[in-house]
């Protein structure tokens, strides 16, 4: 019975380790650690965008803590300063950046601050519960991300 407990815990310890590992193979890929990065920033902001889209859409029903409490996470992630996340050599690898991102850093940058404001601006119309200035609020913020990808983002990994 001992001996069994034993084994069956040792098989669930290696069980996890098999799982803990696809996970960082598919998240963070060591070899291009700033790549991955950036990548789990822009999906953590549209993890939270998503839902507020569909609910001001009426796709999904409406619900204000959710509203506020997303708008607050993209807030947080907008003080984040994710520039280091395109170092200089990071334009190579598993990824949708374009070159034209390293040419044009400036105006790479103030597209980053563009969206820095409106998820700021969002978190505030969220927190006045009016859904029409939430509505607004939403559409720019789509915009500022749509302004970037248009530009420095490829359909396709590049690579
Ligand atoms: C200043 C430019 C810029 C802004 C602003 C921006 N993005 Fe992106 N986004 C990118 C680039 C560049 C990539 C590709 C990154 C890569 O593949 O290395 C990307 C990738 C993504 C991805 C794919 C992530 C993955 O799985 O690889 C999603 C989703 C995304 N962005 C959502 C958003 C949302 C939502 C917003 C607005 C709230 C936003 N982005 C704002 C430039 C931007």
């Amino acid at each position: 019975m001992k001996r069994l407990t034993r084994n069956l815990l040792l098989s669930l310890a290696g069980a996890g380790c098999i799982a803990a590992s696809v996970q960082v193979a598919a998240h963070l890929n060591d070899k291009e650690p700033m790549q991955s990065y950036r990548q789990s920033y822009f999906t953590l902001l549209a993890m939270n965008f998503g839902p507020i889209g569909a609910m001001v859409k009426g796709e999904m029903p409406w619900d204000d803590a959710k509203v506020k409490l997303f708008a607050n996470e993209m807030a947080a992630l907008g003080t984040m300063d994710v520039s280091r996340a395109f170092a200089p050599g990071t334009d190579k690898g598993t990824t949708r950046a374009k070159p034209e991102i390293w040419e044009n850093m400036d105006d790479f940058s103030a597209k980053l601050d563009d969206m820095r404001q409106a998820v700021a601006a969002l978190q505030v119309a969220a927190g006045s519960g009016d859904r029409k200035i939430i509505a607004e609020a939403t559409g720019a913020a789509g915009k500022s991300c749509k302004s970037c990808h248009d530009e420095y983002k490829a359909e396709n990994y590049l690579y």
